[in-house]
């Protein structure tokens, strides 16, 4: 299996692990199917996600994915931030071996999960956000992760 050299340096050296103690919103996503876990902490100020870290029992993929996600939300109204999907962090990555892609799925659904979170505490509504998943399996992803 070959990784892509920024897939290589994001999970030699993760960018924004860790917790945020006050966070805005924190969600939490699983992948029954490799028992990996994703965390994510969201700090967010009028709208804007100033801070974002995750904490992940997780693959190397995951790893990368979620430093990626997270440096790529940093900034962005929790509105653009929907547009960071799996496959813009794929992209970001220079790409992913195919059966690894469910693990940059983890990274998404648990930024979603916080997403909705800061959303329910705070009565606003984020335009395309669905109600989050506990495991991505409930995604039914088509791709073989055996
Ligand atoms: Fe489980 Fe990558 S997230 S193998």
């Amino acid at each position: 299996m070959e990784y892509s050299e920024k897939v290589m340096d994001h999970f030699m050296n993760p960018r924004n692990v860790g917790i945020i103690e006050d966070a805005s919103g924190v969600g939490q996503v699983g992948n029954v199917k490799c028992g990996d876990i994703m965390k994510v902490y969201l700090k967010i100020e009028n709208g804007v996600i100033e801070d974002a870290k995750f904490k992940t029992f997780g693959c190397g993929a995951a790893v990368a994915t979620s430093s990626m996600a997270t440096e790529l939300v940093k900034g962005k109204t929790v509105q653009e931030a929907l547009a960071v999907t799996n496959r813009a962090v794929m992209e970001a990555l220079d790409g992913l071996p195919p059966v690894k892609v469910h693990c940059s799925c983890l990274a998404e659904e648990a930024l979603h999960a916080a997403l909705w979170d800061y959303a329910q505490k705070n009565q606003v509504e984020i335009q395309g956000l669905k109600a989050p998943v506990e495991d991505i399996d409930e995604l039914h992803l088509h791709e073989n992760v055996d």
